[in-house]
Parts: C-alpha cells; sequence; structure tokens
C-alpha cells in the first residue's frame, strides 16, 4: 500500500521505517527540512536503538522515501498516518494545531480515496475535528475521505522492536472501508496472530489516554509507598517484590525512583485531566499521580542537600541524563529538573550521559558534560544517577570512590547494591529504603 506519514518524530519515524520493512511505500514528510536532509542521507534526527541501520535499508529497498513537501508525501497515498506533535498548552491541554494543519494539508493534496490515521496522542473527539477540517477544506469531496484512529504505544529505547511485535494494535473507524484498509496495512502483523482490536473513534482515543494513564498510576503509587518506607525505614524494592509475584498487580512498572520524565506521560496525565474536566469529570486521581511524580524529584533533592549539607561550594556529578536509558531524549528529563535545582543553589553540576550529553547541554547550557563517568565524578562532593543505563552497572566503584571528593552516592533508580557499596566505603541514598552511611559520615554526635 502506498502510505503517507506527516510527522517524523518518535512516533512517525518508526512508523515510517517499520511499515516500509514490511512491505509498504512509504513517504515520511517534516516541515523541518534539517531533519528531512538528515533522513534522506539516512540519518535519523535522534538516538534509537537499531534505527539507523533500520533507516538506510529500508531507504536502499526503494520502499522509503523522505520529503519536506507534505504534498508528496499525500498525493497519491491511500493512507496518511498524522503523527505531528501535540505540544501541552499552559492549561495542560493538548494543542492540536500542527494536527488541524495537516488533515488541512491532507484534505488539500490527496488525489484518491484515502484514510486519515491520528497516530498522535489526541485527546478523544479529535477525530470529529479532523474530519470538520478536512470537510472544510474539500467539502464536495468529503466522501473519499475516512478518519481513523490507532494509537501508538512503543516505548523510547525499544521502539522498533515494540513495533515489530506490539502487544496490540488498536484501531477506532467508523466505517468498513477504514478498518478495511486499516486491516491491510497491519496484515503482516494479523497474521502473526498480534492482539488486534477494532472499535469506534472515540474509544480508541481514550483507550491510548488510559493506558499512559494506569502506567503512570503504577509509578507514582511506588513512589508514594517509597516515601512512606522512607519514613517506616523499610525498603521499597522488597514492598514492590512481594507486589510483583501477584499476577492481578503485574510485574512491571513497579520500580521506585526519580519518577517518569518523557514526552508522553507528563504531557498525556495533563492533557488527560484537561480533556476529563472539560467532559465534566473531575478526575482528581490523574492530578494526584503527577503531585507524587514531583515529589520524587524533591525526595531526591533532600536527599542531596541532607548529604551536603551546603551546596554553593559542591562540585555535583549527576550521572544519566535522559529521561530513560537508551534514549538521547531530555524531555522532561527528572535529571535536568534536578540539574537545574542544583544549579539555582549554587553547586557545580558535572553530567555524563552515554547518548544524551550533547541534548542536555542544549537543554541546560550551565551544566558541564563530561565524556565519561569517571570525568564527571572526579572531585565531586556527591554523584547522583539519575538514569539506569547499562553502563552504570559495570562501573569500577573502587575506582569511583578514590576520585570522588566525598564519598557520597544518591541512587536515584535503586541502581546500586547498598550492602556492596556500603562495604566499599561509600555513603548511599537510595530510593525507597534506609540510606547506608560510612562510619565516620553517619556518626551522630551524643
Ligand atoms: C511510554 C509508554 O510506555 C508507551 O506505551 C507510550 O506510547 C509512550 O509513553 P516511554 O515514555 O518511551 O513510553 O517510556 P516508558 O518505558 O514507558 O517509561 C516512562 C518513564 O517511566 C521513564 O521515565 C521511566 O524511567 C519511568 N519508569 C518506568 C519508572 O520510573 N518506573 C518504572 O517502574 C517504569
Amino acid at each position: 500500500m502506498r502510505v503517507g506519514v506527516i510527522g517524523t518524530g518518535h512516533v512517525g519515524l518508526i512508523t515510517c521505517a517499520t511499515l516500509a520493512k514490511v512491505g509498504h511505500h512509504v513517504t515520511g514528510s517534516d516541515t523541518d527540512e534539517e531533519k528531512i536532509a538528515l533522513l534522506q542521507g539516512g540519518t535519523p534526527p535522534f538516538y534509537e536503538p537499531g534505527l539507523s541501520e533500520l533507516v538506510a535499508e529500508q531507504l536502499s529497498s526503494g520502499r522509503l522515501a523522505f520529503t519536506a513537501e507534505i504534498a508528496e508525501a499525500v498525493t497519491d497515498a491511500a493512507m496518511i498516518f498524522i503523527s505531528v506533535g501535540t505540544p501541552p498548552r499552559a492549561s495542560g491541554e493538548a494543542n492540536l494545531l500542527a494536527v488541524e494543519q495537516s488533515a488541512t494539508e491532507v484534505a488539500r493534496h490527496a488525489q484518491g480515496r484515502c484514510v486519515v490515521v491520528e497516530k498522535s496522542t489526541v485527546p478523544t473527539g479529535t477525530a470529529r475535528r479532523l474530519r470538520m477540517a478536512i470537510q472544510r477544506t474539500r467539502p464536495e469531496d468529503i466522501k473519499r475521505f475516512e478518519v481513523a484512529s490507532n494509537p501508538e504505544f512503543l516505548r523510547e529505547g525499544k521502539a522498533i522492536d515494540d513495533a515489530m511485535e506490539p502487544e496490540r494494535i488498536l484501531v477506532g473507524a467508523d466505517s468498513e472501508w477504514a478498518f478495511q484498509a486499516m486491516r491491510e496495512v497491519y496484515d503482516h502483523w494479523i497474521r502473526q496472530g498480534c492482539r488486534y482490536i477494532e472499535t469506534d473513534l472515540a474509544t480508541a482515543e481514550l483507550a491510548k489516554h488510559a493506558s499512559n494513564g494506569f502506567l503512570a498510576l503504577k509509578i507514582s503509587y511506588i513512589n508514594a509507598l517509597a516515601r512512606l518506607c522512607e519514613r517506616a525505614n523499610a525498603d521499597v524494592t522488597k514492598v514492590a517484590e512481594a507486589m510483583r509475584s501477584d499476577s492481578r498487580i503485574g510485574e512491571y512498572f513497579l520500580d521506585a525512583g526519580l519518577g517518569y520524565g518523557g514526552s508522553c506521560f507528563p504531557k498525556d496525565l495533563q492533557a488527560f485531566s484537561h480533556l476529563a474536566r472539560q467532559l465534566g469529570y473531575d478526575f482528581s486521581l490523574l492530578d494526584e499521580i503527577t503531585k507524587i511524580n514531583n515529589e520524587a524529584v524533591e525526595a531526591t533533592l533532600d536527599k542531596i542537600l541532607d548529604a551536603l549539607w551546603n551546596l554553593e561550594d559542591k562540585r555535583i556529578a549527576l550521572i544519566g541524563l535522559s529521561f530513560k536509558p537508551e534514549t538521547d531524549d531530555v524531555r522532561f528529563a527528572p535529571a535536568l529538573t534536578i540539574a537545574k535545582r542544583l544549579v539555582e543553589q549554587g553547586a557545580t553540576v558535572v553530567g555524563y550521559d552515554p547518548q544524551a550529553g550533547r541534548t542536555a547541554k542544549a537543554e541546560l547550557p550551565e551544566i558541564e558534560i563530561a565524556p565519561n563517568p569517571y570525568e564527571a565524578a572526579e572531585h565531586a562532593h556527591c554523584l547522583v544517577l539519575c538514569t539506569e543505563w547499562e553502563e552504570f552497572r559495570n562501573l569500577d566503584l573502587k575506582k569511583l570512590r578514590e576520585i570522588m571528593e566525598y564519598p557520597v552516592v544518591v541512587d536515584g533508580r535503586n541502581a546500586f547494591d547498598p550492602d556492596e557499596m556500603e562495604r566499599l566505603g561509600f555513603s548511599i541514598y537510595p530510593m525507597g529504603r534506609p540510606p547506608r552511611l560510612a562510619s565516620e559520615e553517619g556518626r551522630t554526635p551524643h
């Protein structure tokens, strides 16, 4: 099938590459000409494991192309995915201007019968708006256009695996023609037995926010328990272990730590709460999830302050700057919120990240970026682990202990083994577990 994709961000670009991989002819378009030039040369504009290889492979197969001219992507397409950004407005509401503009452009340029698919996360009710935008542009031709909702559930860092082997594909539509076209585009996955769910438009739109809200709820629930464990001298990782073994609760998203960041959860929670209010329902639970998530950052800052007393003359190493491992995305990254607050309080902050050094520096020029974790830690009075990249599990801790000014580690993701850290002479402050203070450091005056 000929497919057009508008917007080549994390969702759009993965959609382009994976649909091309299964045999469709895909043209991705973006208004960012620099990004398109990079993509035409086979370079993705962001880091995602396996993506460079996949894009290069599909470009040379001839099934994938990129253009800065939206018309080129949509003219002959039988299906057009809209995967543009939906940034939050000050009120928390999603700003859907780019979605509306994309729909208008599709209506202007699409020549044949086509399905316009919402891939961006949008509030329920957007499909109706999409159809209105198309109708206003091409009133005489509205019968040629169908609208579908096909939310994307992929995770950054695992995006290709998630797209190639999804746990479900969700499609909302209101005509057999649209459902049939969607089944055709997803035929590869349907034949593999992937769970394929068809609903009406509003249901599909709502299900995406519902999923992200619930996942964020699990994270905030365990983080609230972490605050409780800190007060009760209990261990949240063991509490989580006990909870996980109950299949009704589930194994995942019970890691206490600095909380969630990224381009989805923070924004989607706000947008979902706003949408609920608009629909006349006070879904205050969603606001509580956000509040608890913010508290996780505050709790971490409290630990740093507790360990260091005054910050003005301190050098603090932050390792892991992206919002989660295996990405260079620093949008709503807790590490950067912490860095900002530390800088405001006069500390010198040196960061290291395997991939996100450049994006972090662009976002917060006040931080120094070190080329490796050891240079970040050298002469540091405290090291804060903000993102649990695999590489940090193999750090030479003895060396770290030697080069640091004070042997203080705040473990924002419970990635270090407290027993080992204690043995090596560190004072370690984990999340939701009792701190272990090196003998001298922990001595309480009588
Ligand atoms: C999320 C959803 O998982 C995905 O389905 C949706 O389409 C987009 O949003 P993503 O933001 O890429 O994906 O990352 P995810 O792996 O879900 O992690 C989100 C955040 O939660 C990260 O900051 C992560 O560090 C944090 N997290 C996750 C925790 O703090 N604890 C956990 O137990 C799990």
